[in-house]
């Protein structure tokens, strides 16, 4: 029986978030836990899903129905993937889908965008439907607009592409495409903090819609403000001015902390670390919890990762600059 293994990275937002989400551009790089997704023939007319990492096992459903009502979070990507794969290449053979996830969801590393594109590069290769990455985007991204109605697709960009990318987002009113430019970094000298606290990206996001309208003029210049960030980190990420990058990071927080989205513990990390000799720290990702990133010289790297962990903090050991989705040998 034919059987397809596919796995994608997870991501840290370096620059640019929130900002993304209304077209400014962004920094993002892949980390090397995995999310993998097996794929084989199921002979009936029922899809079945195990995802025991997120408490499923044996979830199945009649491929008619697929996506029709609100879904559980936990199957929600997946589900509507399949259905929005189907209503494109209609097919006649159902399947199992199994999923392992080398990361939990809590930690804000991007299981979900990690497993829409982890399932969509294995449907195409067991459907036989050669899908590009360009192909691959546009199906995740659909999905992930329809599960949570509003993103910027920057994590479904660095599943697929991997490594570290400027990313800009699709404009569906525009019609101007996304932008995806491959960065060539080397090193990225970043230890991350865990606060302990999940966040809801969804929620963020539409908190920063509300002040938005409340305030446009504010916003907006703080926006405009965070892309001028993110183009000097750009080039100094480049050309390893660790010094200027530190800078900028401990610059954009202070615009992240105007925007309303950090939280008293990533305030905790980010400023133990920097008493303890870090170049810069800031918050990744939507915030109001989840992790933060400190850029430390080597010499400093213990006693940040000290100063992290004493305020209540968990380091998350990740190589960043992964590789993006691949087939994998079973
Ligand atoms: C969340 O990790 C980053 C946000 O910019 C949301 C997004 O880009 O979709 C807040």
């Amino acid at each position: 029986m034919q059987k397809i293994k596919t796995s994608a990275p997870g991501k840290l937002m370096l620059f640019g978030e929130h900002s993304v989400v209304f077209g400014q551009p962004c920094l993002v790089t892949a980390v090397d836990r995995r999310l993998s997704i097996t794929i084989e023939e199921n002979g009936s007319d029922f899809f079945v899903l195990d995802a025991p990492d997120l408490g499923l096992r044996a979830y199945s459903k009649n491929i008619k129905d697929l996506a029709k009502e609100n879904l559980p979070k936990e199957v929600s990507f997946i589900e509507t993937c399949y259905r929005l794969f189907l209503d494109r290449y209609p097919q006649q053979t159902t399947i199992h889908v199994f999923s392992k996830n080398e990361f939990t969801s809590s930690y804000g590393l991007g299981s979900s965008s990690a497993s829409t594109v982890a399932f969509a590069k294995a449907l195409s290769d067991f459907y036989q439907i050669p899908l590009d990455n360009d192909q691959l985007f546009e199906l995740c991204y659909e999905t992930v607009l329809k599960v949570q109605g509003v993103a910027s697709g920057f994590d479904i960009a660095s599943a697929i592409w991997g490594g570290t990318i400027y990313y800009v987002t699709p404009d569906q009113k525009t019609k101007r495409s996304k932008i995806v430019e491959p960065i060539a970094v080397k090193n990225l000298p970043f230890l991350v903090g865990y606060t302990g606290i999940k966040a809801d990206t969804a929620t963020l996001i539409r908190m920063v819609q509300n002040l938005q309208n409340e305030k446009p003029n504010l916003v907006d210049g703080i926006f405009a403000e965070i892309t001028v960030l993110v183009e000097q980190a750009k080039r100094a990420l480049i050309e390893e001015n660790w010094p200027l990058l530190g800078s900028l990071m401990d610059q954009s927080q202070s615009l992240l902390r105007q925007l309303q989205v950090s939280s008293l513990e990533l305030e905790n990390l980010i400023e133990a670390s920097q008493k303890a000799g870090a170049l810069g720290a800031k918050l990744s990702g939507a915030g109001g919890g989840d992790c933060m990133l400190a850029l430390t010289a080597r010499e400093q790297r213990e006693s940040v990762t000290q100063a992290i962990s004493e305020a209540g903090g968990k380091i998350i050991d990740v190589a960043m600059n992964a590789e993006g989705v691949r087939l994998e040998k079973i």
